[in-house]
């Protein structure tokens, strides 16, 4: 028997925090800290935040009614809106009812399973170009999951255009996340944008960048779209349903968004996997093993199939990290949360970090457990406990491609180079949309056999 493992996560005082506290220091720029141990042990949490009645219900039925069962009383939230309209517009994360319901639509195909199975390949090819590229020692190996799921997005999304990888589009990108909180209280204040700080004007110039590279694509891609891929197809198929004016605005928001939501998470996965990894070696030497295995049989559509245990891993990692730690609603109607009244306009915030983490639903769920994710002891779960991909209708339409290129990537990856951890170097949590590892994850790179 192998001592469990228990990763970091941020420290839990034993009372709730004061809400003020929330919008200042490292609480005000990484979502999940904060809570205290009670947080873990609640069904139900209420807030006031400058004003918003704030809903946190941590009952997988609760979150399921949200999410699925009246998922149309739950719109996405207007400060989320406001806050991400000058970079995604009304694209198909930030828009509701009709105007969702269509652009789900127009991308659907290009996410139904033997679309992302036929992907496969090229996610590997991406893995492989990495590394060429890796010498034995120290990397980075946060900027290498960035860097190759951004190339896998470009090439499998975008035909392969260049612009969308350029180590500026990752910087900038970088700061753009970093000015989340400081606009998200000018929002919720109601105050117009203007940065306050350096880090604000940093995040305004990166999303000006992106927003701009982005436009640029899909103009040059007017009006008929261009080459037969997503963006092609998404212009298209906005081009049929909308005015010309509407239908190009809307191709733009939709680049944006799923050059954004397609890589950065998914990079995020890839690196706590890694992490996690690093520090149990005979786990990752088991793991290698079978991806060894699994690719000398091909690395065709199927490769996922072969890879049972690096599956429960990235499930595990995918719990105890998830890479969109909370996400948001808005009561359209009253309604009521389990004994709880809700008023129109009040948000309901879903937080996976919490129920991934709550203590009446998993047994010791700080550690770290990939057996977890075995066919039996999955079975009789809720599945609106583990939601690292939200639920209902509006599940992440990515689910299957992220899956599917993590264990592609990693297979490429951890079958030629074993990672260890920096001696002496701590990792920590960051960022308030995603999770990251705080300044990065340096790993001791070896080569395999
Ligand atoms: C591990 C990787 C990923 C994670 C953890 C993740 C997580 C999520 C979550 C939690 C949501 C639901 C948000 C909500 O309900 O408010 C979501 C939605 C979405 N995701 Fe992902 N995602 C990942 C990868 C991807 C990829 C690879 C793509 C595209 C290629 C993508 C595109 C989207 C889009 C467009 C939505 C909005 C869907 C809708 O509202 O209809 N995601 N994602």
């Amino acid at each position: 028997m192998t001592a469990p493992f228990v990763p970091p996560h941020p420290p839990r005082g034993e009372r709730p925090v004061p809400v003020w506290r929330g919008f200042f220091g490292e609480r005000a720029r990484t979502a999940v800290y904060g809570w205290s141990e009670r947080a873990f042990r609640e069904r139900y949490m209420r807030r006031n935040v400058l004003g918003f009645r704030v809903h946190i219900p941590l009952d997988p039925d609760v979150v399921q009614h949200v999410l699925l069962d009246n998922a149309s009383n739950y719109a996405k939230p207007d400060i989320i809106k406001k806050l991400l309209a000058p970079a995604i517009g009304e694209g198909l994360l930030t828009s509701d009812a009709g105007l969702w319901r269509e652009q789900r639509r127009i991308v659907a195909a290009n996410f139904a399973p033997a679309a992302v199975d036929a992907l496969v390949p090229k996610f590997g090819e991406v893995a492989r170009a990495s590394l060429e590229r890796w010498t034995p020692g120290s990397r980075n190996m946060a900027r290498e999951a960035t860097r190759a799921t951004m190339q896998v997005i470009s090439n499998t999304l975008f035909s392969g255009d260049a612009r969308l990888t350029s180590e500026a589009a990752m910087a900038h990108i970088a700061a753009a996340l970093e000015g989340v909180s400081e606009a998200r209280l000018q929002v919720m204040l109601g105050l117009p944008r203007m940065p306050w700080t350096a880090r604000g004007w940093k995040a305004q110039r990166g999303q000006a960048y992106l927003r701009g590279t982005l436009e640029t694509v899909v103009r040059e891609r007017l009006p008929d779209g261009g080459p037969d891929d997503f963006l092609g197809r998404l212009i298209r198929g906005l081009g049929e349903r909308f005015a010309p004016e509407q239908a190009a605005e809307l191709a733009a928001d939709n680049a944006m968004t799923f050059y954004l939501a397609g890589h950065e998470t998914t990079a995020n996965a890839l690196s706590w996997t890694l992490f996690l990894l690093s520090e149990q070696p005979d786990l990752q030497d088991r793991v290698a093993d079978e991806a060894a295995a699994a690719l000398a049989q091909g690395e065709g559509a199927d490769l996922p199939d072969r890879l049972p245990l690096m599956r429960m891993v990235l499930e595990e990692s995918l719990r105890l990290y998830p890479p969109a730690p909370r996400f948001d609603r808005q009561a359209v109607e009253a309604d009521r949360l389990g004994g709880e009244e809700v008023r129109p306009g009040d948000i309901v915030s879903i937080w996976p970090w919490l129920l991934h983490r709550h203590k009446d639903l998993w047994e010791r769920p700080d550690e770290f457990d990939p057996e977890r994710f075995s066919p039996d002891r999955r079975a009789g779960r809720h599945r609106f406990q583990y939601i690292p991909f939200g639920g209902g209708p509006r599940l992440c339409v990515g689910a299957r491609f992220a899956t599917a290129e993590a264990l592609a990537i990693l297979a490429q990856w951890l079958s030629r180079w074993r990672f260890e951890p920096e001696p002496g170097r701590e990792v920590r949590v960051h960022g308030m949309v995603t999770l990251r590892p705080a300044g990065g994850l340096p790993l001791r790179l070896s080569r395999r056999g």
